[in-house]
């Protein structure tokens, strides 16, 4: 879907398609440089991360087995809850593995910050965390997000897998929901 034929419930469009591409394929570059000779696990926190881990995982130069897990944070509601669910969890044995968390956004943190424990307590290498967005000013706690695509401002954004009740997922750029929309 394009923003053109949304045009009503869009304010604005932050991060275009293209933005988004060349930025991964910047972050790509990055991780296998990084990662070279490691045991490589891309691991992407359903659903939001469904687009990014797709083209991520295609722009990366190199092997990398790739898993999910689905949690919830957010309901129907467009603010941060604190309350992560596990609705599916991983397939594979994280010993030994270096772990890379590939997310759609950090907002408040709050998810990520119990996922990182989490994934530290099942024995991984090395965990580190790939965001392609990330509201600064909207942190309840501090992530060490090693990979950020684009910082943006404490707006609602929907677009590239981020929803508002589950629409807009398949909206090809990033764009902050105009407020008609959930007020
Ligand atoms: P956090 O726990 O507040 O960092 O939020 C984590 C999750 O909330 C993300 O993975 C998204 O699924 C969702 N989320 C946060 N901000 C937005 C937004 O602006 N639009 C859509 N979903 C969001
Ligand atoms: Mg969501």
């Amino acid at each position: 879907m394009r923003a053109a034929e949304i045009q009503d419930d869009l304010s604005e469009i932050l991060v275009t398609e293209e933005q988004i591409r060349e930025k991964l394929d910047e972050l790509a570059a990055r991780v296998a440089a990084d990662y070279a000779g490691k045991d490589l696990l891309l691991v992407g926190v359903l659903k939001g991360a469904f687009v990014v881990m797709a083209d991520f995982a295609r722009a990366l130069p190199m092997h990398a087995p790739i898993d999910f897990m689905a949690v919830s944070s957010y309901g129907a509601s467009t603010k941060s809850s604190g309350v992560v669910q596990i609705r599916k969890d991983l397939d594979t044995d994280l010993h030994g593995k270096h772990v890379l968390i590939v997310e759609d956004i950090i907002d408040s943190g709050l998810t990520l910050s119990w996922l990182l424990e989490n994934f530290e307590s099942r024995g991984a290498e090395s965990i580190e965390v790939l965001a392609l967005l990330r509201k600064p000013e909207a942190a309840k706690v501090h992530i060490d997000c090693k990979y950020v695509g684009f910082d943006i401002p404490t707006e609602f954004v929907v677009g590239y897998g981020l929803d508002y009740a589950e629409r807009y997922r398949n909206l090809r750029d990033v764009a902050v929901l105009a407020p008609h929309v959930y007020s």
